[in-house]
């Protein structure tokens, strides 16, 4: 009994050392809620100046208007196909939405590989790929017969001055194609699509996948008006005042506006925030200076951030009794999904012991703890991240609607979000501490990034046929 005892007092207090440890040497991560009220007010700084004529030019966050100005109301029908290009996977999907009343979408779908080769590549040879799997889903799906409206996600910022089109403002993420930056996308892939004498689609919508995730929660929940991705990249959308909207023409209404708040911090607005590993990870990146919020938030980037950062610790002396072994050397041996396994309720240690072998290090119980606490603070400061942002969103919400209290619904989805074991409800208890005047419900959309192009693409045929009548 006394043996217990004392391994279970040797446990904590060696628990508590390792934590004590870990918290030092990452001191400047660990976010209070006085400076996440103080990014939040930044951000809402940098929606304004997003969303004005003359400000937009030098913004950092685009703020790009979508033309999407309606959410679904249920009485949309039909059958669409749509590409999903930019997020962990690139699948063309095809959905059928019933009649009116049932609200029911259907859906069949395949993932097609994206090499680096492909999307770092030539743009034509890109589009010409996408093209081919769409021609060969359509093929072995029997769907060569008759002619289908087709929507697009694609996951990057881009220019829209209608739903169908879009000019690329820049690459993110792990994507790099050459000759599509400052090109019309939707044109891109129309071409490509010709070159296919056996297939006939019309490209309709080309929507960004947080502008998909909202309208596919707007299908089910009328009150959902923002959607924000966590996956390989973040961002987020949501509906605003056509009357603060100064680069579209008309006061009417409201459309949804793509944030792009990765960009966050690009002119220099969050240096006091970021640390020496951040800068770390950066200049290593495809895009130096580019994206520094999603760069401190997003599945692509917080493996890295812990291996540059556990690298740092055992060079210090810090952990594996000072020894580094070269995987712990090489950049991406750490990916998200580890420490998403690292960080599980109960197999946690376990998991953790396992990744740091496999990496070739000889973990002691105490560095298994000690890790295990990094990447606690890692994804929870991306959480963290987010939940300023987002409370940032959802208090232009209020105050656009000039309402004491706001009760809405955000769409999620992502990666990170989806995998990670205790992301959504850090982000959640977060959003609703900054911001205690909103009333949030969270909405997972169920492969929402992709549906909703079709969502969009539905909603965009219903009020055509509308206009008609
Ligand atoms: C990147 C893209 C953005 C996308 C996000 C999530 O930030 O620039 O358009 O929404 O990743 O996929």
């Amino acid at each position: 009994m006394f043996a217990i005892h004392l391994m279970a007092f040797y446990f904590s207090k060696l628990k508590e050392d390792q934590i004590k440890k870990v918290d030092r040497f990452l001191y400047h991560m660990r976010l209070s809620d006085e400076t996440l009220l103080d990014i939040m007010a930044r951000f809402q700084a940098e929606m304004q100046k997003g969303l004005g004529k003359d400000t937009n030019p030098t913004a950092s966050v685009k703020m790009l208007p979508t033309f999407v100005r309606a959410i679904p109301d249920g009485s949309e029908n039909g059958e669409f196909l749509s590409l999903d290009l930019g997020g962990s996977k690139f699948r063309v999907l095809k959905v059928q939405v019933s009649e009116e009343g049932k609200r029911n979408v259907q859906m069949e779908s395949q993932f097609y590989p994206t090499p680096n080769e492909i999307i770092r590549g030539n743009g034509s040879e890109l589009f010409d790929y996408i093209a081919d799997c769409l021609a060969d889903f359509m093929k072995t799906r029997g769907l060569k017969h008759k002619k289908f409206p087709l929507g697009l996600t694609f996951s990057f910022p881009c220019r829209q001055t209608k739903l169908e089109e879009g000019i690329l403002l820049s690459w993110t993420k792990k994507f790099k194609a050459r000759g599509v930056q400052d090109t019309d996308v939707v044109s891109c892939l129309t071409k490509a699509v010709k070159k296919h004498k056996d297939i006939d689609v019309d490209i309709l919508t080309l929507v960004n996948d947080t502008v998909g995730t909202m309208m596919t929660c707007a299908y089910d929940d009328p009150y959902c008006e923002v959607g924000v991705i966590i996956g390989t990249g973040t961002n987020a959308c949501y509906m605003e005042d056509m009357s603060n909207i100064d680069l579209v023409e008309g006061d009417e209404g409201r459309m949804c506006i793509n944030t792009e708040w990765g960009a966050f911090g690009d002119d220099g607005t969050l240096e006091d925030i970021r640390t020496e590993f951040d800068r770390e990870l950066d200049l290593g990146s495809l895009n130096p200076g580019k994206q520094l919020f999603e760069k401190m938030i997003s599945g692509l980037y917080l493996g890295e951030l812990v291996r540059i950062i556990l690298l740092k610790m055992a060079k210090a002396g810090l952990l594996f009794g000072g020894k580094k072994s070269s995987a712990l050397h090489t950049k991406g041996k750490i990916e998200t999904r580890h420490v998403a396994a690292m960080e599980k309720y109960k197999e946690g240690l376990a998991n953790t012991r396992e990744i740091l072998t496999d990496l070739g290090l000889e973990p002691s119980e105490a560095d298994c703890i000690a890790v295990q606490h990094v990447c606690t603070i890692v994804s929870f400061r991306s959480a963290n991240l987010c939940a300023a942002a987002l409370a940032a969103i959802l208090t232009r919400l209020r105050e656009n609607k000039k309402l004491e209290r706001l009760r809405t619904t955000v769409g999620m989805d992502g990666t990170l979000y989806k995998i990670h074991p205790q992301y959504p409800k850090r982000l959640h208890k977060v959003v609703r501490r900054l911001v205690p005047n909103c009333d949030v419900r969270f909405l997972l959309s169920e492969s929402g990034s992709t549906k909703g192009a079709a969502m969009v693409t539905a909603v965009a045929s219903r009020v055509q046929a509308q206009r008609k009548q």
